[in-house]
C-alpha cells in the first residue's frame, strides 16, 4: 500500500470478547482479536504478507489468515508459537467429533464418579465442578444437579470429605508430567516444585486418564488400517526408510502430485465454476485450501491462470473459450474410445455411464480401485491390453501415477490430448520426476482430432483392426527452439 493513500485509523475500537477459538488456552496480554481484524484490514490488502514478530498465542495470524493475508508469525517462546500453530491447523472437523465423542463416552462415568456429591435438595447423586479450600480443608462445592437449573452451592459434608480421602488413597494409573518447573517465586514456583503440583490428586487422575484415552487413539488408527488409514514409509534425505507413519486413505496422491498441479486444479476448478473471477477471488479460494507452507506465491497462481483464461474488459479473468471448448469434449473423445474398442474387439471399461463395468482382474482390490478412475480401459482374457488418459489440463502427474496401477507393462498406455496442449503437456513430462515413469510405461501421446477423424472414417463400419487404430498415435517433434527452452526450463 502506498504511503500517501492510507487514512489513518483515528477512532477507537471496540473490543468484542474473545470467541471459544481464542479461549482453547490461556496467553498473556491477549489482544482483541475485531480490533486487530480492524487494523490488518486498514494497513494491508488481500494476498499481502502481515508480520508479527512478538506473535503471541497468535492473534494477528489468525485474523490476517481469516481475511485472506499471509502471515509470518515469530515468538520467542516455543508455547507461544505451538499454541498458533494448533490453533491455525485445519481440523476434519466431523472426524474430531467423532473421536472426541468416543473418548467422552470411555471416561464420562469415570471421571464423573471422582466428582460425586450429594445434592442436600433431593438427596441425588449431582457432579461437583469446584471445591472451595480454607488452608488445607475443604469448605464449600459448587456443583450442578438435575433439580435445579444452574450451578448450586453447598457445604462440604462428610461423604465429600470421604471421597477426598478415598482420591488421596488412589494410586493413578496412567502417565502425568513430573517435570520439575522453573523456580520462580515471582510466580510462586519454589525449588522441586513439579508440574504435577498444579493439580489437585482428583484432577490428576482425571486428566491423565484423558491424556490416556487421547494416546489410545493409535489403536483406533491401528483397527481402521487399510479402512480409513494407512502406514506409508518415511524417508530421509537420502531416499532410505527410516520408519511409517499413518496417512488418511482416499487423499488421492497428496504426496505425489505436486502442489503446482494441485493449485492449477483448483483454479480450473474456479474458472469453470464461475463466468468471471477476479484475482482476489481466485488468490482467497486457493489460500483456504492451501494453508500454511503450502500457501502458494501470487506469482504461480497468475501464470496458471494466464495458460488458461483471458482478461475480461473490468479486469477479471474468464475462462479461455478453446478450453472450455475441450472440456466439453472430454465425454464425447472418451465414448469414442469405448466405442472403438468394441469394434476392434476388445472388451472395454470406460467412466462414463454404461461402461463402467470392470472385472475383478488379478490385482489388489486398492488397484483396482484406482483403475476405475482411469477414462478407459481395453481388456482381453484377464489382461488390460490398453489404457487411455483423456487429458485437456491438468491432472497429467495423477493419471501418469495413477496408471502405475495396472503393473504390466505390456499394456499400451495413451495420454489423449488437444493438439495445442501437447507443447504444454510435453513440458510437463519433461520433469525429472514423470519423465521416469512415462519411459518405465511407455505413454504415448494421441491428439484429439487425429482421434476424431479416425473415428468418422470407421464409425459405420462393424470392425476396426486393432494395428490400423495403434497407427493413430504420434510424438510430434517439437520445434528445436522449444527443445532448448524447455531443457533449460527443467533443469
Ligand atoms: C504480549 S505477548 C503478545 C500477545 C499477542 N499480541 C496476542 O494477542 O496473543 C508478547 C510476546 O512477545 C514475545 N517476545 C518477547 N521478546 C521477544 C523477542 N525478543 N523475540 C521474539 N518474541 C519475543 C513473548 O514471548 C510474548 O509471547
Amino acid at each position: 500500500m502506498s504511503q500517501e493513500s492510507i487514512q489513518h485509523i483515528n477512532h477507537a475500537i471496540s473490543p468484542k470478547t474473545h470467541t471459544s477459538m481464542y479461549l482453547m488456552h490461556k496467553y498473556w496480554a491477549r489482544k482483541p482479536h475485531n480490533v486487530v481484524a480492524e487494523y490488518i484490514k486498514h494497513y494491508s490488502k488481500e494476498g499481502e504478507i502481515v508480520l508479527d514478530p512478538f506473535v503471541g498465542s497468535g492473534v494477528t495470524a489468525i485474523e490476517a489468515l481469516k481475511h485472506g493475508r499471509k502471515t509470518v508469525a515469530i515468538d520467542l517462546d516455543p508455547m507461544a508459537t505451538f499454541i498458533t500453530r494448533m490453533t491455525i491447523l485445519p481440523v476434519n472437523l466431523r472426524e474430531f467429533k467423532k473421536q472426541f465423542t468416543k473418548i467422552k463416552n470411555r471416561v464420562k462415568q469415570k471421571i464423573h464418579s471422582l466428582y460425586e456429591t450429594i445434592c442436600p435438595n433431593c438427596r441425588k447423586t449431582a457432579i461437583a465442578s469446584a471445591f472451595i479450600w480454607k488452608g488445607s480443608k475443604p469448605t464449600l462445592v459448587r456443583y450442578t444437579c438435575s433439580c435445579s437449573k444452574g450451578t448450586q452451592w453447598k457445604e462440604v459434608d462428610d461423604a465429600d470429605l470421604r471421597k477426598i480421602k478415598d482420591v488421596e488413597e488412589t494410586v493413578i494409573r496412567f502417565w502425568y508430567p513430573t517435570n520439575e518447573l522453573v523456580w520462580n517465586t515471582r510466580v510462586n514456583v519454589h525449588k522441586g516444585d513439579k508440574v504435577s503440583d498444579l493439580f489437585t490428586k482428583r484432577n490428576l487422575i482425571a486428566l491423565s486418564r484423558i491424556h490416556h484415552e487421547i494416546e489410545g487413539i493409535e489403536e483406533i488408527l491401528k483397527r481402521n488400517l487399510n479402512e480409513e488409514f494407512a502406514l506409508v514409509d518415511v524417508k530421509n534425505e537420502k531416499g532410505k526408510v527410516i520408519g511409517q507413519k499413518w496417512w488418511v486413505k482416499g487423499v488421492k496422491f497428496l504426496d505425489r502430485v505436486p502442489l503446482s498441479e494441485r493449485v492449477e486444479a483448483i483454479t480450473m476448478n474456479i474458472l469453470n465454476r464461475e463466468i468471471k473471477v477476479s484475482f482476489d477471488d481466485v488468490l482467497r479460494q486457493i489460500y483456504l485450501k492451501f494453508t500454511n507452507a503450502l500457501t502458494p506465491d501470487t506469482q504461480s497462481v497468475k501464470e496458471v491462470l494466464e495458460e488458461y483464461a483471458g482478461k475480461t474488459r473490468d479486469g477479471k479473468w474468464r475462462l479461455k473459450p478453446k478450453i472450455r471448448q475441450r472440456e466439453n469434449e472430454h465425454d464425447s473423445i472418451v465414448e469414442m474410445l469405448a466405442n472403438l474398442g468394441k469394434k476392434a474387439g476388445v472388451r472395454v471399461y470406460a467412466d462414463i455411464e454404461g461402461w463402467r463395468r470392470l472385472p475383478k482382474f488379478d490385482l489388489p482390490d486398492e488397484n483396482l480401485e484406482r483403475i476405475r478412475e482411469i477414462d478407459v480401459v481395453w481388456y482381453d482374457d484377464g489382461e488390460i491390453t490398453h489404457e487411455f488418459e483423456v487429458e485437456n489440463t491438468t491432472g497429467i502427474t495423477e493419471a501418469i501415477v495413477r496408471g502405475s496401477n495396472i503393473p504390466s507393462t505390456k499394456t499400451k498406455r495413451y495420454i489423449v490430448v488437444p493438439e495445442e496442449r501437447y507443447e504444454f503437456f510435453y513440458r510437463k513430462i519433461s520433469e525429472p520426476m514423470l519423465k521416469e515413469k512415462v519411459e518405465e510405461y511407455g505413454w504415448q501421446f494421441m491428439f484429439y482430432d487425429a482421434l476424431k477423424i479416425f473415428y468418422e472414417k470407421n464409425r459405420r463400419k462393424k470392425e476396426v483392426g486393432l494395428s490400423e487404430f495403434e497407427k493413430i498415435p504420434q510424438k510430434p517433434r517439437l520445434p528445436k527452439k522449444t527443445f532448448e527452452t524447455l531443457e533449460h526450463f527443467t533443469k
